[in-house]
């Protein structure tokens, strides 16, 4: 039997070593064991965890795999303002920035630290004696959101600083609160990987790194987060403190390079390639040189961000009302090249929209060979006076989607033709209409193969029902071989018809009729609203919609005005959703949901969590769930008006064991007189919620009742 201080001593070793080589392997690239080794470490740490939960530590290295699940962000107020950068486009206004520096300041040395200006989403890090306490994003500068559980995530990022090297290693060598920030990025590898998932999944595709990284750190899933390999890059700080001396940041720190050299010391990674220069033309050179090779670099770079190095000098020359007066971002231009305009095609999406796309010679543009650009409609080609064949102009703005900019007309030779917007939709044939006021041309044929394909493709996707391995290559698959023309056929798939399919064994045929099967009965009204496609409802609306009415019945009777009286719904958006259910055709395909029990009763939101049939109640999850992960559990638990902890006390009303639950917890849980419920029982409590749904007891007394006649009590 381990002491509990030798337990202690061990978690704390192993917290320790796992943060030591996760630094060696993000932050320095050196690492010093295999990943084999680490995942043994990491292990053993999340065994001891989990069976001594009152050894919980929000800065365990565990908690880089994310957890917590939840409903927003909240928002909170930065501490120093983060300020916006002043921009110059080329050399010479930055010359003009240093003749206005020389006017405040004609006798001061001009030294600079400069360093890529890194595109991707600026965010603060809070240490509060040397430990991870908050994370924000940039927000307006004033006020962003706290992301601290998705930053949690972001492997190179320390959770407890690191004690700079030759300092003795007591917390006093470090601020007792450091405000560091930076800019949280994705490699272009890591991009490119996450877009080849998404575009295989049938999710939604990043226009850029930028996008990716933003969407990433603002993901309501913290697993989520911590699948996406962000990055991390300080470049700043906001408020320091020393405990126990007079010091103040100036007294530690005089020059720019100094807080970097600090942070870097601490265990954070800084820009590549960052470094001081002693003349403003030594800074030119750079962005110059950076200019030419920012292709090679990892990361999406937009230019370079030079600071006056001086501290003492930024004080002197303090800010505008947005930007600091001693700092300046010089952008780089946008990527363009020159190519030929060979063809336009015709996309038709899942709304029928038909979108022209430039098909053009390849050619490389900024390092990525591109050979599609998006017209976006009619107007934009008739605006930029495009002729097929022509040469054009394209552009990649750090985007993956390129635009054609302009034709060059002076190389016209009299062979290129002017392009006719096709009046019948390329993929059916029927009439497309220009709806009064719109830009775009739709097929309005609701079983036009390729809207069917799309629509069914947005269904099972994660932004409609997410259904677990049903991606878009095997929906095209089955729409193709004439199998599924509407998403309420998924859901007469039978195993035996699937498994004669091209690359489906026996096996994949079972996962999939089951997984489509798990989505059927636990699909929540908010997902079904979203999966539906109807246009201009996305996640936002499905959710206001889904914490409004407790069905589709109630959505379907609402009206127009009743509609836009709720958060975010507009004319456009009510006149949708009214067009969307008074067609004959969706409401036959509502009904066979219905038929096939996919009628999702909503789940209360925040406003109803007091009705929930666990309202007021502390749940307490340990061991492996069948059938779910702990956060999965915890997220049906929170929406039937729970409370889930992660610490065992008094204030437990359930103990939810799971297999492998540690018996250090249950014994514990005994002793405060808790009560102790297996999964299913846990499953029978919520359950109890649907049973009862209508009848008028208050969710209290189903709770009470179930609780009396279903538990079974371990
Ligand atoms: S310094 C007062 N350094 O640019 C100084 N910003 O337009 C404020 N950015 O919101 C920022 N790379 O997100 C700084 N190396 C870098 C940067 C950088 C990217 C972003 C940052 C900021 C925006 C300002």
């Amino acid at each position: 039997m381990t002491s509990p201080q030798d337990l202690l001593a061990r978690v704390a070793e192993l917290r320790r070593l796992l943060e030591y080589h996760n630094h060696r392997y993000y932050v320095l690239d050196d690492p010093k064991i295999s990943d084999a080794e680490y995942d043994v470490l990491f292990r053993e740490l999340a065994v001891l965890e989990r069976e001594h939960p009152e050894l919980d530590d929000p800065n365990s290295p565990t908690r880089r795999v994310g957890g917590a699940v939840r409903d927003g962000f909240e928002k909170r107020r930065h501490s120093q303002r983060m300020y916006s950068l002043d921009n110059a486009f080329d050399v010479a206004e930055w010359r003009l920035f240093i003749e206005r520096i020389r006017r405040e300041e004609p006798h001061a040395a001009l030294a600079f630290w400069a360093e890529p200006k890194l595109d991707g989403l600026a965010a603060e890090i809070v240490y509060e004696h040397g430990r991870m306490s908050v994370a924000l994003t940039r927000g307006d500068g004033e006020e962003g959101e706290v992301v601290t559980e998705n930053m949690r995530t972001v492997r190179n990022l320390p959770l407890i600083l690191k004690v700079p090297e030759g300092k003795d290693s007591s917390v006093s060598a470090l601020p007792s609160l450091l405000e560091v920030r930076g800019e949280v990025v994705m490699l272009k590898k890591d991009f490119h990987a996450l877009n080849d998932r998404q575009e295989e999944e049938g999710d939604k595709i990043f226009a850029n790194p930028r996008n990716a990284a933003a969407g990433s750190v603002r993901q309501l899933d913290s697993r989520i987060t911590a699948s996406r390999q962000l990055r991390f890059m300080a470049y700043g700080v906001g408020d320091v403190r020393w405990d126990g001396g007079a010091q103040t940041p100036r007294e530690h720190w005089g020059t720019q390079a100094e807080i970097m050299a600090a942070l870097e010391s601490y265990g954070f990674t800084i820009p590549q390639g960052a470094q001081r220069f002693e003349s403003p033309d030594g800074v030119a050179a750079y962005y110059e040189r950076l200019a030419a090779e920012r292709d090679s670099l990892p990361f999406e770079i937009d230019g370079v961000v030079a600071k006056l190095d001086d501290l003492h000098l930024q004080d002197a020359l303090g800010t505008t009302a947005r930007f600091p007066k001693w700092a300046m971002a010089m952008k780089f231009p946008a990527h363009q090249a020159e190519t030929r305009l060979e063809a336009i095609e015709i996309q038709v999406g899942r709304t029928g929209v038909l979108t022209p796309v430039a098909r053009l010679a390849p050619v490389s543009v900024g390092g990525v060979t591109v050979s599609n650009a998006t017209l976006h409609n009619e107007d934009e080609i008739r605006a930029k006076g495009l002729l097929i064949g022509d040469t054009v102009v394209v552009q990649r703005a750090g985007d993956v989607i390129p635009e054609v900019v302009r034709p060059l007309k002076e190389r016209r030779d009299g062979s290129e033709r002017e392009y006719a917007f096709p009046s019948q939709c390329p993929a059916c044939g029927s009439q497309a209409v220009r709806l009064e006021g719109e830009v775009a041309w739709r097929c309005v044929n609701a079983s036009c193969p390729a809207v069917v394909r799309q629509r069914i493709v947005h269904f099972v996707s994660k932004a409609g029902l997410d259904i677990q391995g049903v991606g878009k290559k095997l929906v095209e698959q089955l729409v193709r071989e004439g199998r599924i023309k509407s998403p309420a056929d998924l859901f007469g798939l039978g195993v035996g018809e699937l498994s004669l399919m091209e690359r489906m064994g026996l096996k994949s045929a079972e996962n999939t009729v089951s997984a489509i099967a798990k989505a059927c009965k636990s699909a929540s009204l908010e997902r079904l609203v979203a999966a539906m496609g109807i246009s201009h409802v996305g996640e936002q609306t499905a959710k206001t919609l889904a914490r409004t009415y407790r069905n589709l019945d109630e959505i379907m009777l609402a009206g127009g005005d009743e509609l836009m009286a709720l958060p975010d719904i507009g004319p456009e958006v009510a006149a949708s959703i009214g067009v969307f259910f008074a067609n004959e055709d969706n409401r036959a395909l509502l009904e066979r949901f219905r038929g096939v029990g996919l009628w999702p009763q909503a789940e209360p939101g925040d406003e109803s969590v007091p009705g929930g049939v666990l309202a007021g109640k502390t749940i307490l999850f340990t061991g492996t769930l069948p059938d779910m992960s702990r956060p999965q559990a915890a997220k049906l638990a929170e929406a039937a008006g729970a409370k889930v902890v992660s610490t065992i006390s008094k204030k437990v009303d359930y103990l939810v064991a799971g297999e492998n639950a540690g018996s250090s917890k249950l014994d514990k849980a005994r002793a405060l007189g808790l009560t102790v419920i297996d999964h299913a029982a846990f499953m029978r409590l919520l359950d109890a919620d649907l049973d009862v749904a209508g009848d008028d007891q208050p969710a209290e007394g189903r709770a009470a009742k179930a609780n009396q006649q279903q538990l079974s009590l371990i």
